[in-house]
Parts: C-alpha cells; sequence; structure tokens
C-alpha cells in the first residue's frame, strides 16, 4: 500500500463513527483555557448574512449545532465529510437542533461544488487526513467566489508533545507520525497555503493541561491506535498503563500541551468587507 492509501485507510478507520473523536475531545475539557476551542474557532469565522458556508471534513457537525443561536438568519450551510458514519451523525444532530443544511458525503479532494460558489469554505483539523493536500487547496480555490476565504485548523508540533514522548518510549508514535498523517502542522501549514492563498493570517488557542490521574487520558491513547493498523496495540496497552502509574505516583501529574492554529486564508489580497 503506498503512502496515501495508508493515510486514507488510517482516516477511514478512525472516523466511521465519531467514538474516537469524541475519546479526544473528552480530555480538552480538562484544559486550562474557560474558551472551548469550538466557540473561538465560531468567533473567527465572522459570519455574514447570506454567506454561502462549505465545511470540509465536519465531524459531527457540532460547530453549528453548538452556535445555533449566533448563525445569521440567511446563511446557507453545506456540510461534508467523507466518511458515511460522520455525515449520518451531522444529519441527526442538525435535524435534532433544527438547522437548516444540505449534508453530503464528499473527499476534500474532489469537491462536487460548483466553481466561485462559496464565500467560506472551512476545514478544522482535517488536512492532515488528506494524502494529497495541495489537490484539495486547488478544489478549494476554485468553489471560493472571488472574495472568499478558507479556514482552516490545525495542531502545532508542541500539541500533545508530552503524549508522543510517552508513547515514543513504546515505539508507537513514530509509526504514526511518518505512515498515516500528511504534514499539515501549523509550522507546516504556511508551506501549503501561501503558493495558492495571496494573504494568509495566523491566530494561535493555548489549552494546556494538567492531569492528576489518567482516567481520561487513556481512551485519548487508545482511540490513537485502531486495531486493525496496530495488531499488537492490546500486548503493548498494560506497560503504557504501568509507567503511567508510575509517573502519577513519583510526580502526581502530568501535562499536556494544547497548542492550535487557524489561518483565514483569502482568495484576493483586496479583501472586501461588507
Ligand atoms: C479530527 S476530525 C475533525 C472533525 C471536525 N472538523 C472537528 O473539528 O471536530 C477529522 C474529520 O475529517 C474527515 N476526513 C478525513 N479525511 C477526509 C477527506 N479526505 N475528505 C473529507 N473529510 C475527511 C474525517 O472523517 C473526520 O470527520
Amino acid at each position: 500500500m503506498d503512502k496515501n492509501e495508508e493515510i486514507s485507510k488510517y482516516a477511514k478507520l478512525q472516523y466511521s463513527s465519531s467514538t474516537n473523536l469524541e475519546k479526544r475531545q473528552n480530555l480538552w475539557t480538562l484544559g486550562d483555557n474557560k474558551v472551548q476551542l469550538g466557540t473561538w474557532i465560531f468567533h473567527h469565522l465572522n459570519l455574514q448574512e447570506g454567506e454561502h458556508v462549505l465545511e470540509l471534513g465536519c465531524g459531527k457537525g457540532m460547530m453549528w449545532c453548538e452556535n445555533k443561536d449566533f448563525l445569521p438568519n440567511s446563511i446557507a450551510l453545506t456540510l461534508t465529510d467523507f466518511s458515511l458514519g460522520m455525515v449520518s451523525e451531522t444529519q441527526k444532530n442538525v435535524d435534532k437542533v433544527g438547522i437548516s443544511a444540505e449534508i453530503y458525503q464528499m473527499d476534500a479532494q474532489n469537491l462536487v461544488i460548483p466553481d466561485n460558489s462559496m464565500d467560506l469554505v472551512v476545514g478544522c483539523h482535517m488536512l492532515y487526513h488528506v494524502p494529497n493536500i495541495p489537490k484539495s487547496l486547488s478544489e478549494i480555490q476554485r468553489v471560493l467566489k472571488p472574495h472568499g476565504r478558507f479556514i482552516s485548523t490545525t495542531t502545532s508540533v508542541s500539541h500533545i508533545q508530552e503524549i508522543r514522548d510517552l508513547l515514543l518510549q513504546f515505539d508507537l508514535d513514530v509509526t504514526l507520525k511518518t505512515k498515516y498523517f500528511s504534514p499539515y502542522h501549523c509550522e507546516d501549514a504556511p508551506g501549503f497555503l501561501t503558493p495558492v492563498f495571496p494573504l494568509v493570517e495566523y491566530f494561535e488557542y493555548n489549552n494546556n493541561i494538567v492531569l492528576k490521574d489518567s482516567v481520561v487520558l487513556l481512551p485519548y491513547i487508545d482511540s490513537m491506535f485502531p486495531l486493525e493498523k496496530y495488531p499488537k496495540y492490546p500486548e503493548i496497552r498494560p506497560q503504557i498503563v504501568s509507567k503511567l502509574a508510575e509517573i502519577f505516583q513519583e510526580q502526581g501529574k502530568f501535562h499536556v500541551t494544547g497548542k492550535i492554529g487557524l489561518f483565514i486564508a483569502f482568495k484576493s489580497d483586496s479583501v472586501i468587507c461588507k
């Protein structure tokens, strides 16, 4: 299997349903930032009346459900994800809160969307799962209106560094990083965005955690290793459990760095504010 297939296969296994995503999101509720990440991102969307918005890799569609009271009335939402499981969860969630949206299964590398039709394209924590990032960015550029913008979030290389260091001791993280992800950390993103978009702005969100036990940390770690890709994980897991017990006994805590970047990339450098 070549690298692109590996990246795609891993993302498909990870996101056949929202279970893994939820385990990871639970951890961040324990951070020191009082503003939730979803609220912070939504604020940066700066939605205007009448805008047409496309989300790629929308997950469970929570960005829109959690902020439904702040959606301009006349907004047109198209929510997409390449996982059928996620698409059906999004449909259920938007129906529950009564938001009107078109929802489709779609690969961010092949957008079935007309040229020049979107004011805003959003891709949160998803481009690192896309094998061919330049192809996806050229699709985003194509579907944006002349003064449209693309908002992309991703993690810094220092994000969850402590968890990566722990896993490295068991030879786990190296494979994960080099084999199953595209290189789209905050530090890499400008290299992809600036050749395509003439104006790119950057914002940062920090949310650090000090854990006193491994109750939420272990499910987070488990979620990173789908059995199909890591058949040896159940053998290694008890060693991780003991290592964590040792850390908590000796140091009384485990620090986790949370560092997220948000990029606003404009299709034109002469941005017209409505
Ligand atoms: C980490 S989750 C983020 C979900 C959501 N955007 C959020 O921030 O909560 C990544 C999402 O990207 C989707 N995804 C992965 N590869 C994709 C692709 N090539 N095209 C579209 N969606 C993709 C996954 O199915 C998953 O729902």
